[in-house]
């Protein structure tokens, strides 16, 4: 399963790509405003920015919701660099825009996605990711990870090319449980990965390695 990092924090996504476990990083507009990213220019200096830190995979969101003008914007990202992947909403003209840049050789990443009958639209379509939502689902008290087990089934049966991509993930359980059932990516914040380190046995193992080491060496 592949790691991306949910941010568009470049502190974290150093940090994660050091740790040489991050295959790419997903954006959205709630997250680039987190940073105080905004205007037009810093808007692409900041994605390039991300790029310039990771090796691949880099989800910049369209903020257009007509056709016309998720393809100019669209476009536009993938001129940044190679690594940009378009990020488009779950929408009418979203469906239509992903099956125009599928055409033209544009990657993309189907977000805000719910339902199995979304996710079979976006890989129609041509999407390089779908992107279910998995801890948005289980706020409202549905089950995300069923959802999850949902597309990979469905994808497989067809041999679809697109690759579910598990968002909204926001513990060390949904990635564990993502990776059970098939997923093949799941993106996270930095806290998520970095708490897979985490095992009080690990600790405490390594503690009496080292007092057994400095006894015995003096
Ligand atoms: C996915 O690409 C989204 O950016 C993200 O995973 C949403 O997560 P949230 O529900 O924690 O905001």
């Amino acid at each position: 399963m592949k790691f991306f990092i949910d941010t568009a924090n470049l502190n974290d996504i150093q940090e994660a790509y050091d740790l040489g476990v991050l295959d790419g990083v997903t954006t959205n507009p709630s997250l680039m405003a987190k940073e105080g990213i905004s205007g037009h220019d810093n808007v692409i200096a900041h994605y390039k920015a991300i790029c310039d830190i990771v090796d691949d995979n880099v989800s910049a969101e369209v903020i257009a919701t007509d056709f016309e003008g998720m393809i100019k914007e669209g476009k536009e990202l993938a001129q940044i660099d190679d690594k940009i992947v378009v990020k488009v909403p779950m929408i009418k003209d979203g469906v239509k825009a992903i099956k125009h840049f599928t055409s033209e050789g544009i990657r993309t990443n189907c977000t805000l996605v719910f339902s199995a009958g979304q996710a079979i639209l976006a890989a129609k379509a041509g999407a390089s990711y779908v992107s279910p939502f998995i801890g948005r689902l289980d706020d409202i008290g549905y089950d995300g990870l069923e959802l999850i087990e949902q597309i990979v089934q469905i994808y497989d049966n067809y041999g679809y090319a697109t690759e579910v991509l598990a968002a909204s993930v926001r513990h060390t359980m949904h990635l564990i449980q993502c990776a059970e059932i098939g997923a093949d990516v799941a993106t996270c914040p930095l806290k998520v990965i970095t708490s897979l380190l985490n095992h009080p046995l690990t600790d405490k193992g390594l503690e009496q390695f080292l007092a057994d080491h400095a006894k015995a060496n003096g």
